[in-house]
């Protein structure tokens, strides 16, 4: 046996949202659980969403971050603070942190400045932040950035930056919109570390974020949804569904390095993008 589902962590049932008038994104259905390896201590999941520009992807984040309201449907988290199996409590703004596409930080705030302020609802003691401030900076390679400002940092420091203070304000959740959009060659294998070091974390057990590099999305997730159009008797509607999911993990491709089954896939993958 290689992993194991246990308790529904997200539950998104008929999602809706519309602007004015405009359906954007509709019919959403998501379930996500947890998943036991044995002999892996982490639990960490990542899940990934694909679609083509103007589909819905950051539409769909923001109301599962409670930002924008649904017309229809509930977005049910698991409550880790009820000790009863499965207890779920609908998502309300600020239980899920959203990192998002400008990855936008507070200008006249340095990096710890920042991060403490991200601290402020915890019950931690002003020296217990300071420690963890510290160790978060020293893991995270920002240590030399502790007392600047965001207009100093560069695209992998300041997306860094973001992600921390999101995990810091949020528990068991985070989204990130395009965590990977603008960043040079480096930047992009430091958010990856970072991906790995939020699987680990005990903190953080989903991780959800939208790309467009379909490698990276194989590399890094265990789950895969396109949000796309559909085609419902032959013709291509104008509002964004999720109109395909790969388990990477059912499928054996889950937890190990690239290789040419994944390619396989991502031909797949661009062939369902294409369509909707
Ligand atoms: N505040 C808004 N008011 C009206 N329409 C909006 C608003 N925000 C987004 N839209 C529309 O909703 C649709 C989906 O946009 P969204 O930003 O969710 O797409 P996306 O999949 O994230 O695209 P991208 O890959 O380019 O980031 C687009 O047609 C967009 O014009
Ligand atoms: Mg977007």
């Amino acid at each position: 046996m290689t992993h194991e589902f246990k308790e529904t962590l997200l539950y998104v049932e008929n999602l809706s949202v519309a602007y004015d008038d405009t359906v954007i994104i509709k019919d959403i259905n998501v379930i996500e659980k947890d998943v036991i390896r044995p002999n892996v201590d982490c639990t960490g999941q990542v899940i990934a969403f694909l679609g083509r520009s103007g589909r819905g992807k950051s539409t769909f984040f923001k109301a599962l971050t409670g930002l924008v309201p649904s017309n229809t449907g509930k977005v049910l988290i698991r409550d880790f603070d009820n000790s009863e199996p499965n207890a779920a409590k609908p998502v309300k703004e600020g239980d899920i942190g959203l990192v998002d596409q400008k990855y936008t930080l507070f200008r006249h705030k340095t990096v710890t400045e920042a991060l403490k302020f991200s601290l402020r609802k915890t019950k931690l003691s002003e020296s217990e932040k300071e420690t963890k401030i510290k160790q978060y900076l020293k893991e995270w390679g920002l240590e030399n950035c502790k007392d600047k400002y965001p207009n100093e940092l560069s695209g992998g420091q300041r997306q860094r930056t973001a992600i921390i203070e999101q995990l810091f304000s949020s528990d068991n959740f985070i989204v990130l919109d395009e965590p990977f959009s603008g960043l040079d060659v480096g930047n992009i294998q430091e958010v990856k570390k970072a991906f790995d070091l939020l699987g680990k974390s005990s903190e953080v057990n989903t991780v959800i974020f939208s790309t467009h590099d379909i490698e990276l999305a194989l590399e890094l997730a265990q789950t895969i949804y396109v949000i796309g159009y559909p085609t419902i008797d032959g013709k291509l509607q104008s509002y964004g569904t999720i109109v395909a999911k790969y388990d990477l993990r059912e499928m054996g491709l889950a937890w190990k390095d690239y290789c040419g089954d994944h390619l396989e896939l991502s031909k797949e993958i661009i062939h369902q993008m294409m369509i909707s």
